[in-house]
């Protein structure tokens, strides 16, 4: 068997091993990545990238049929949708994007093993020839024929997460789908039903909604995206939904399923049984989507043999230079804890090569952004109101600025939502920022930079933003929380500089700049 050393040994591709990989090789480190998949991972390769590609179709198709007329343009008769050419331009993007990846590894010189993965102690990895998958690792030159066996001065464990499944719904990608096969539908089903209204099935259901499904959400919860976001921007996802055609069902916990009898002339595929506020209830559907969660994947790549510990939610456990319990095994991204966003991943894995590479580094991170890519998008930097009392403000200035009162968004035709400001009432210091809006997840980074700079309400508000454009939200939300927004009638008027408008919400009285 042949055995290589290297400095650094990165176990995963997705976006926190290969950012960590290319970082660990600028930095001078022998540096080797190992992959089973995809480079990219799930986010360029089944995940994010992929249902960006879908939802920007959707959308565009959405405009098309609801705005478009109203604009002007008339398109004859029904817009055709030809799915697998729409597959085919997804898939492209994603091909793009991972051959960007394969160049960005190759050209800072970072060795590329395509294989299975296998701890054979906590010094030396095993890595397999890939059997039977037909994934782009195995299709590859790169993969190995025979078992090699590397040894590291250091591994970095970059595994990613992958679906939970629940009981009565295997995931077969047939029949019971996760995120993966649901983004690879090359027929869009008559009606589709989601079960889980968290972040993916809100994604993928909205999308498919938009291009035509029948679609159904079940919710085991009495809110949609409970816990991951800012109650009052659920509400207006909660609103857009309705509008188009998704049907969701709260207080829903998906119990089982069964083929529809009367074959090819059934209603639908298959009858999905839940328990909808404690009373049984019966859905038809023609594909059934589980996107319930993700769970680490720290049950592989035989890592017990390394004594690394895991946490009872089957993380790995990581102190604050993301150094597991056995000093030169790191954790990176999701298979480190949460929250389970590339970005984060991306952010620790240059923290974690440049730790290895004899830097003084910590994570330290105020906070980590999040959005959700529904219609109107939602996204969020710090903390909702509830969070900052719990973290000892207990007075706040709370404001708020409607996209219907922004010029640029009126002309886009995109006015639903707005921008919330989260401060505290003392020091004006800005605790959180919740948007929900057109291109909310573009806005996010200025909120996250004031929070990370410690700004305050004023500095947000004197900063010049260009006009006209969707950024302006941000300047008068700040404007708004000191209570002297200029393109929103607030009451009671405060003096100049003087917040007299906490919590005040000019929403209803949107007066748009000429
Ligand atoms: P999730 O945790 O976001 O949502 C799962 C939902 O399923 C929850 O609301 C839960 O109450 C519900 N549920 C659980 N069991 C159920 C049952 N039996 N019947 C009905 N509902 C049930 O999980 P999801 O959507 O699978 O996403 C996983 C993770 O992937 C996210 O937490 C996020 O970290 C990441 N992600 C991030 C994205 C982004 O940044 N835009 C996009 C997609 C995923």
């Amino acid at each position: 068997m042949s055995e290589q050393n290297y400095d650094v040994c990165v176990v995963g591709a997705g976006p926190g091993g290969y950012v960590c990989a290319i970082r660990a090789a600028q930095l001078g480190l022998k540096t080797v990545i190992v992959e089973r998949e995809f480079l990219g991972g799930v986010c360029l390769n089944v995940g994010c990238i992929p249902s960006k590609a879908m939802i920007t179709a959707a959308h565009f198709l959405h405009k098309m049929q609801h705005d478009a007329p109203e604009m002007g343009f008339s398109i004859g008769g029904k817009i055709q949708l030809d799915m697998k050419k729409l597959l085919g331009w997804k898939q492209s993007v994603c091909d793009k994007m991972s051959g960007g990846v394969n160049q960005l590894l190759k050209g800072n010189s970072v060795e590329i093993v395509f294989g299975e993965a296998s701890f054979h102690s906590a010094q030396e990895l095993l890595v397999s020839p890939l059997k039977g998958t037909k994934t782009p690792a195995a299709a590859s030159p790169g993969a190995v024929k025979s078992p090699i066996k590397i040894r590291a001065k250091n591994f970095v464990l970059a595994t990613g997460s992958r679906p939970i499944e629940i009981p009565g719904f295997k995931i077969d990608e047939k029949e019971v789908l996760s995120s993966t096969g649901a983004l690879d539908l090359d027929q869009l089903p008559k009606k589709t039903l989601v079960i889980g209204g968290g972040y993916i099935g809100l994604e993928i259901g909205s999308y498919l909604a938009k291009l035509g499904s029948q679609v159904t959400v079940l919710e085991a919860s009495e809110a949609l995206l409970k816990g991951m976001a800012d109650p009052e921007c659920v509400q207006v996802v909660a609103r857009k939904l309705k509008k188009t055609g998704v049907e969701v069902q709260l207080k829903a916990k998906a119990k089982s399923y069964k083929k529809m009898a009367g074959g090819a002339k059934a209603a639908a595929a298959f009858e999905v049984v839940a328990e909808v506020a404690g009373q049984e209830k019966k859905f038809a559907a023609d594909k059934i989507l589980c996107m319930v969660g993700r769970r680490p994947n720290s049950d592989q790549a035989n890592l017990k043999v390394t004594g690394v510990q895991l946490d009872d939610r089957g993380f790995v456990k990581v102190n604050e230079q993301r150094r597991t319990s056995v000093p030169h095994i790191y954790a990176i991204g999701d298979v480190a804890g949460q929250p389970m966003l590339a970005h984060k991943a991306s952010h620790e894995g240059v923290l974690v090569a440049e730790v290895i590479g004899g830097q003084n580094r910590v994570y330290d991170a105020k906070t980590v952004p999040s959005v959700i890519f529904v219609d109107p998008e939602i996204a969020a930097a710090g903390w909702t109101e509830e969070e900052a009392k719990a973290h000892g403000h207990q007075e706040l200035k709370v404001g708020k600025f409607p996209f219907a009162a922004n010029g640029r968004a009126v002309s886009m035709r995109e006015t639903e939502g707005f921008v919330k400001i989260v401060a505290d009432a003392k020091t004006h210091v800005v605790l959180g920022v919740h948007i929900v809006g057109p291109e909310a997840s573009n806005l996010i980074s200025e909120a996250v930079l004031a929070i990370e700079m410690g700004a305050r309400l004023e500095d947000l508000a004197l900063t010049i933003h260009p006009h006209p454009t969707l950024g302006e939200t941000m300047m008068e939300a700040a404007e708004a929380t000191l209570g002297h927004a200029i393109h929103i009638i607030q009451k009671p008027l405060g003096k100049a500089g003087v917040g007299a408008g906490a919590g005040s919400n000019g929403a209803k009285n949107p007066s748009v700049r000429a």
